[in-house]
């Protein structure tokens, strides 16, 4: 039986928005993006809410637009890198479909993450902010029902790997 919805957690920068557009295309799925849906909902961005509003309430909104989309099916689902803090979280991410992790290194991450400037948690020092946080976050993935390092895999190839370990 194929899963209800794909929910790919990871970091920050471990491609889960280039992954998730071509896994739905390939599948013929709907991807959802939940950072640009709440940017939608809100009318703007992700910094200004936190700018604005602050990081806690900002979860808040996270929480409720993961619970909605997650009443859908055959999507593709790309998580924002801390969703997965709130077991609220996990638990309906978990309930509703098969949650796959990508995972990157610290260059990796810091290289792509250095190119923009919507996100609010790595400003400033961002190798010392991606350092800290991948520390903190170490074990916030292993609830996921597969893992892929995606360091020396195209986007192509993560796909098929997907695809081949869909249950
Ligand atoms: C965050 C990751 C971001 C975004 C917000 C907070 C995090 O999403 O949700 O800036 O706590 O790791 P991406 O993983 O898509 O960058």
């Amino acid at each position: 039986m194929e899963p209800s919805n794909i929910v790919l957690v990871g970091f920050m920068g471990t491609g889960k928005s280039t992954v998730g557009k071509t896994l739905a295309s390939r599948l013929g799925w709907k991807f959802v993006d939940t950072d640009a849906l709440i940017e939608e909902r809100q009318g703007m961005s992700i910094s200004d809410i936190f700018a604005t509003a602050g990081e806690k309430a900002f979860r808040d909104i996270e929480s409720e637009t993961i619970a909605i989309t997650l009443d859908g099916t055959r999507q593709v689902i790309a998580t924002g890198g801390g969703a997965v803090l709130a077991e609220q979280n996990r638990k309906v991410m978990q309930a509703r479909g098969w949650v796959v992790a990508l995972t990157a290194d610290a260059e990796t991450i810091i290289s792509r993450v250095s190119q923009d400037q919507n996100r609010p948690l790595v400003q400033g020092d961002v190798k010392e902010r991606v350092h800290t946080l991948l520390e903190t976050r170490k074990h916030a993935y292993d609830f996921a029902g597969k893992r892929i390092d995606t360091g020396s895999l195209s986007v192509e190839e993560i796909v098929a790997e997907i695809v081949a370990a869909m249950p």
